[in-house]
């Protein structure tokens, strides 16, 4: 018999732990060490990579350098990109930040780029703390008011003699959390007293319409800038799909048709994150078989894997409240086992749901908006119910998860009841 050995030197124990021979436990690790992988490199498939060439974004990208030419004569701009989930803002932006900064930096000009992700900072106070912190990596995190903060970013620009250009991604959790203030603030952020030109330029990205949320006077400068991002069709998701294979697979290790079959299965939603998430889950099924190709298969059962409407991307954009409605329609239909959940036992749940995660239920017509919203969302359907029920009852379906997964999902991204 064969022992491993753990030496715990915290408490100057050692303890023996007998295994099974060494070499077969050897064996698996090597085993699997040495098996190939259609992989060649996995970075391509994170999504916050952003690759040197975005297809079928070239007309919005021609749009946007027209836009924002006038920075590198020192003049801001402003503008807003909107459009689905997956469709590339976020990348784009990126893309076209880092390029501009770039070709200005060659002109001779001053331009920061900072991108801030108002889902993670939805505070006027935390996105000034992560400008500020671009610049001074020791900015304290707390102990200065909006204002000073304001009033630190000017004297950090005009002592560099630099321009900012920020991009509020997912602009809206900002706006709905602490209003318009901030975006107002900085579209008005030139210096009074030197009367130079304004050194900030936006670039808000969102899903939604989030013109109607600003004040008139800024509208009128996003208003004319306004950029859209349309679902991507099938053929632009294989075009997508193909560059990440060629980036981040093995030369012929994934068939034509199960290129194929990922834009069939993701231009139901035009969304290029579940097209890369579907071609990343092939991989590794694909490697789980020992397979030497990704074939349809992989594909299916990637898909069959990712449950298509319900990924966390989409989950992570309901709200609270959606989320617990969701939830209760979840426990409903996996406690009863039945195809359909009824909206007023639903109603009951949600309740006992709110209770449990102490949040106050909403009112009964709330509940309801929250209902249709998530329908809209593609999560669940609703149709009216057959005879013997109320009126306005509707039965509730889950047309692309099993409520278990559904459930645990959900439980996972809510933070746990205490
Ligand atoms: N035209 C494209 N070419 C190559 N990759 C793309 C393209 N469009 C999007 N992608 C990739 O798809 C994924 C999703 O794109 P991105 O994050 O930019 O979407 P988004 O519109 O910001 O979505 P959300 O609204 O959910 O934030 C990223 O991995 C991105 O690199
Ligand atoms: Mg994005």
């Amino acid at each position: 018999m064969r022992y491993l050995v753990i030496n715990f030197y915290h408490s100057g124990k050692i303890t023996f732990y007998p295994l099974r021979p060494l070499p077969a436990l050897m064996g698996i690790i090597e085993d699997e060490l040495s098996s190939t992988s259609v992989f060649k490199d996995l970075q391509p498939l994170d999504f916050d990579y952003v690759p040197a060439d975005l297809p079928h974004r070239d007309d919005q990208l021609r749009r946007l350098t027209q836009l924002f030419k006038p920075l590198l004569s020192g003049m801001p701009q402003n503008a807003v990109i909107r459009g689905p989930v997956g469709t590339g803002k976020t990348a784009m932006a990126k893309f076209f930040c880092h390029s501009l900064t770039s070709i200005a930096r060659q002109q001779g000009r001053h331009i920061e780029y900072v991108h801030i992700n108002c889902r993670k900072r939805s505070t006027d106070s935390l996105i000034l703390i992560a400008i500020l912190t671009h610049f001074d990596p020791r900015f304290p995190d707390r102990g200065f008011s909006v204002q000073e903060m304001q009033q630190i970013l000017r004297t950090n620009l005009q002592r560099r003699g630099a321009q900012l250009l920020l991009v509020l991604d997912e602009v809206d959790a900002l706006l709905k959390k602490s209003g318009p203030n901030l975006v107002y603030s900085l579209t008005r952020f030139s210096d009074e007293v030197q009367k130079t030109e304004n050194p900030v330029s936006l670039i808000l990205i969102s899903q939604h319409d989030v013109l109607g949320k600003l004040d008139e006077a800024t509208l009128s400068t996003f208003r004319r800038n306004l950029l859209l991002c349309e679902k991507y069709s099938r053929d632009a998701l294989r075009d997508i799909v193909h560059q990440r294979v060629d980036l981040a697979f093995h030369p012929h290790t994934i068939r034509e048709d199960s290129l194929d079959l990922i834009a069939d299965i993701a231009s139901e939603w035009g969304d290029a994150r579940f097209a890369i998430e579907i071609l990343w889950k092939a991989g590794v099924a694909a490697d789980e078989h020992r397979s030497p190709q990704v074939v349809p298969e992989h594909v299916r059962a990637a898909k069959a894997e990712t449950y298509s409407v319900v990924t966390e991307t989409k989950l992570k954009n309901l709200e609270k409240h959606q989320l617990l409605t969701l939830l209760a329609i979840a426990k409903r239909l996996q406690k009863d086992g039945s195809a359909y959940a009824i909206t007023g036992e639903v109603e009951k749940t949600y309740a006992i749901t709110c209770e449990e995660y102490h949040e106050e239920p909403r009112a009964h017509t709330t509940f309801w908006t929250y209902l249709k919203e998530i329908e809209l969302a593609g999560f669940i359907t609703l149709k009216p119910s057959g005879k013997g029920q109320l009126g306005s009852t509707q039965l509730i379906s889950l047309p692309d998860i099993p409520a278990e997964a559904l459930r645990e999902k959900l439980e996972s991204l809510l933070a746990p009841p205490s």
